[in-house]
């Protein structure tokens, strides 16, 4: 079973100018950054991305993606872990303040009616997977199970954040909250419970090589969305090319094949574990 013909993102990006409508932190490394939402932008699909510009153009010429984690009429929502300097930058900035964004980019994760889905959110990875599961997608399937993974319960931010999506589970590495273990650990535990007929996930290379595995395992599609460093995003400079196997080996674009590819297509060995 594949649905690899429908996950291109239809979607015609554009460039607009946003303001920022809210700026809170959720965790001591995560925050939620809220966007008004430009009249034009076209309706963003669960899987793609806003290229972002820092707001220090001196310092930061190059743009940061970033998954949509919620939209509607007025505003785009992203959920963000500081990483480096750009997005230590981002978490002071202020209400009302311009942000310049390119966006929707990318393609989508499938849509798959009447089909269990199990989707694995590790960290920031969780904001694809929440976005398909408050979108009219997830209500199509049959059933669709959040799995959100994280290290502790601090970064799990369970209290800060307005859950607007009925069965999510937690899991933690340390068991301070929900299911003890790494969050692959936690779908193996729940496929023991329920069928599943296709796999969603999201979150560090690592945990999607390992997820990759167990899909594998259990004989399930899974569609992973790859979190790349980038540059143009715009399928132009191949800064963010991966190793894949769709009939003929060859590399292709994170930004514009991607994010989201078929599991099996890829060429996991080569892919950056760190
Ligand atoms: C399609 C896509 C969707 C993404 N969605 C989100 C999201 O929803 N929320 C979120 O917080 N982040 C997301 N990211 C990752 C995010 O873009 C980076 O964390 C961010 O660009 C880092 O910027 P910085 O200036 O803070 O860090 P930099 O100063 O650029 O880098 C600091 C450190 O982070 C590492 N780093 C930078 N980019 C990445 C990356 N892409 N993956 C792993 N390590 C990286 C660097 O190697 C370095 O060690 C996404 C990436 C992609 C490609
Ligand atoms: S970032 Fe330039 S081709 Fe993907």
């Amino acid at each position: 079973m594949t649905f690899t013909n429908i996950i291109q993102n239809n979607a015609r990006p554009g460039h607009y100018e946003c303001t920022v409508i809210e700026n809170r932190a959720l965790s001591r490394r995560y925050y939620l950054l809220v966007l008004s939402r430009p009249r034009e932008m076209t309706n963003p699909e669960p899987g793609t991305f806003v290229h972002l510009l820092v707001p220090d153009a001196n310092r930061f010429y190059l743009r940061r993606p970033f998954s949509v984690l919620d939209c509607d009429d007025e505003t785009i929502s992203l959920l963000i872990v500081e990483k480096g300097e750009g997005t230590r930058i981002m978490r002071r900035i202020e209400k009302g303040r311009p942000i310049d964004i390119v966006g929707p980019l990318g393609s989508t994760f499938p849509k798959v009616p009447g089909k269990r889905v199990l989707a694995l959110g590790g960290g920031v990875g969780l904001a694809p997977l929440y976005y398909y599961g408050v979108r009219r997608e997830a209500k199509d399937c049959e059933t669709y199970r959040l799995l959100y993974g994280a290290r502790s319960r601090e970064d799990l931010f369970v209290d800060g954040f307005d859950w607007a999506l009925d069965g999510v589970s937690f899991s933690t590495d340390d068991g301070s909250h929900g299911f003890q273990g790494n969050i692959v650990e936690f779908a193996q535990h729940e496929f023991e419970q329920s069928q599943v007929d296709v796999i969603f996930s999201c979150g560090p290379n690592p945990m999607l090589k390992a997820a990759a595995e167990f899909a594998d395992r259990v004989g399930v599609p899974h569609y992973v969305s790859l979190e790349n460093r980038m540059a143009c995003a715009l399928g132009a400079c191949r800064s963010c090319v991966v190793l894949t196997r769709n009939g003929a080996i060859r590399y292709r674009t994170v930004c514009n094949d991607g994010p989201v590819f078929d599991a099996r297509e890829l060429v996991w060995k080569e892919l950056p574990q760190a």
